[in-house]
């Protein structure tokens, strides 16, 4: 999708649709409103003042008339003037992408103009997310084009502030940087192998100027990886395992490190899972996806930072070769642990991630896993959870969660959990039983991280779903690539 910021007034630029966002209680056509009213000899101002169009976030409504720029012009309510931010632009964005894939319009524009108190540069981003990830599709798969709805394929950025261009060109690269995460997601276990994630992570991470190395199974051995290959036991797909590079700060500067799970496929191994939903483990790399689209986007916004990207990759399935209940393994941290459960595998694959994390002395050390049901339970849907060593990484994480849009909110990592993780003949359990389990887990990972300022994102709740909001789909998210390119940016400085 072609997605540009164009330097007009809304209604000398031609275009089949144009999209405006209208606030509560815009009920006068005042302002750049007033001239589309007269455009539209005075259907803006019927519309407004009829019941169908009163500024709510569900009220849409498309006029026709005008005799210059736009062919059609569609109202999106938007909300009170004084609550509109960054997600509701981003719908907004998301919404009119929607009416034009059901109009069989494939090129629309957006209007900047009248949206509330929210600034030009949050604005004029948020929307080229909006309708970027809007307009996103999985349909490698499908061997016909059986699909109704028209394909959004160019999209312009009419009005905002001084610096709209370069924002929406912000907002256009982390839109495709999520996108690229989701196409990662969608595919299947079988298309989506650890080798397959490892050569993807190669072929992006080259062409967005990232140094990518990839160790194959020989060389996690030599490394001393014990827990990753306890886990990938089972398998006949080798894991592999990712580093991409970002050298944006000076030589010798502490890396951020960002760390994603990238189980391929998550049957639960001997401790196997029920099979109602299991299709939905295909979405177990849901953070190594995230982490190597957000790599991209820092690649390719040059953020003055040095970034190290991680994700080991893997799959977890039951064999004669496999993992057992009961057993005990080595790790690269040297700590052994007891395997209670071998579905609790995200920890064990992120230990050895997160010790080779730690080893590069990082200013800071983020990671993101599919890791818990329990985290559902916690929070739904709205939210991942934050944990970690450090309240000042856990509140920059929160801030860039509500800034992007993808939110998390903190959990405690008090010591007095670390008892359920207590074993009778290793140094720790990999599960600490149902209460708690989310926190318990985030303390599992807190023993692998040596003295590193670390914090953990638990994105079960918040990677896939139902596809509710309007620049969603059913399936992957993408969640968390914007909150962290978000952080990564608000590091950078
Ligand atoms: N990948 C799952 C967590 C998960 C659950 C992700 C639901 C998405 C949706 C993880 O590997 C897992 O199986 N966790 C277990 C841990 C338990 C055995 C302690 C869980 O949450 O049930
Ligand atoms: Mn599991
Ligand atoms: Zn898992």
């Amino acid at each position: 999708m072609q997605l540009r910021y164009v330097d007009s007034d809304s209604l000398s630029h031609a275009t089949p649709l144009l999209a405006v966002g209208i606030v509560k209680g815009a009920v006068d056509a005042e302002g750049s409103l007033g001239q589309l009213d007269e455009a539209l000899k005075g259907a803006l101002r019927r519309a407004l003042g009829s019941s169908d169009m009163r500024g709510r976030s569900k009220d849409e409504v498309v006029l026709y008339g005008t005799e210059v720029g736009p062919e059609r012009v569609l109202l999106l309510g938007i909300g009170a003037a004084d609550e509109v931010d960054g997600e509701a632009v981003r719908r907004f964005g998301a919404r009119a992408v929607r009416v034009a894939e059901r109009l069989g319009i494939n090129s629309l524009s957006l209007s900047l103009d009248g949206l509330g108190q929210v600034d030009d540069d949050t604005a004029a981003q948020a929307a080229a997310e909006g309708a970027a990830l809007a307009a996103w599709k999985f349909r490698e798969l499908k061997s016909g084009d059986e699909d109704d709805d028209e394909d959004v394929t160019a999209v312009d950025v009419l009005g905002g502030g001084e610096r709209a261009a370069d924002s929406v060109a912000l907002g256009a690269t982390i839109g495709a940087a999520e996108n690229l995460a989701r196409t990662l997601q969608s595919r299947p276990g079988n298309v989506a192998t650890p080798s397959h994630i490892a050569a993807e992570a190669q072929r992006i991470g080259e062409d967005a100027g990232l140094e990518v190395t990839v160790f194959d199974e020989a060389r996690i051995r030599e490394e001393g990886m014990h827990a990753i290959l306890a886990v990938s036991r089972g398998s006949e797909e080798e894991a592999r395992f990712i580093i991409m590079e970002h050298k944006g700060g000076a030589e010798g500067e502490a890396p951020l490190v960002l760390v994603g799970k990238g189980l391929s496929f998550d049957a639960g191994g001997i401790s196997l899972k029920p099979p109602g939903g299991m299709e939905d483990m295909k979405f177990d790399m849901s953070g190594g996806a995230a982490v190597i689209g957000a790599m991209q986007a820092i690649a390719l916004l040059g953020l003055k930072v040095n970034v190290v990207g991680i994700v080991p990759s893997s799959e977890n399935l039951p064999s004669g070769t496999a993992l057992k209940p009961g057993d005990v393994i080595d790790t690269l941290a040297g700590k052994t642990v007891e395997v209670i459960n071998t579905d609790a595998e995200g920890r064990l694959i992120l230990a050895d991630a997160l010790t080779y994390g730690a080893r590069l002395n990082p200013a800071a050390m983020v990671d993101c896993a599919t890791l818990t049901g329990a985290v559902v339970i916690a929070l739904g849907n709205h939210a991942a959870a934050v944990l970690g060593n450090d309240e000042g990484v856990v509140e920059e994480l929160v801030t860039a969660g509500s800034e992007s849009g993808e939110r998390c909110w903190p959990l405690p990592l008090w010591k007095d959990y670390r008892k359920q993780l207590d074993s009778e003949i290793a140094d720790l359990k990999n599960v600490g039983g149902r209460p708690g389990g989310s926190i318990t887990a985030a303390c599992f990972l807190s023993e692998f991280v040596g003295d590193a300022v670390w914090a953990h994102l638990d994105i079960a709740g918040t990677a896939y779903g139902d596809g509710k909001l309007p620049y969603q789909r059913k399936g992957g998210y993408g969640f968390p690539t914007r909150l962290l390119v978000q952080w990564v940016r608000s590091r950078a400085g």
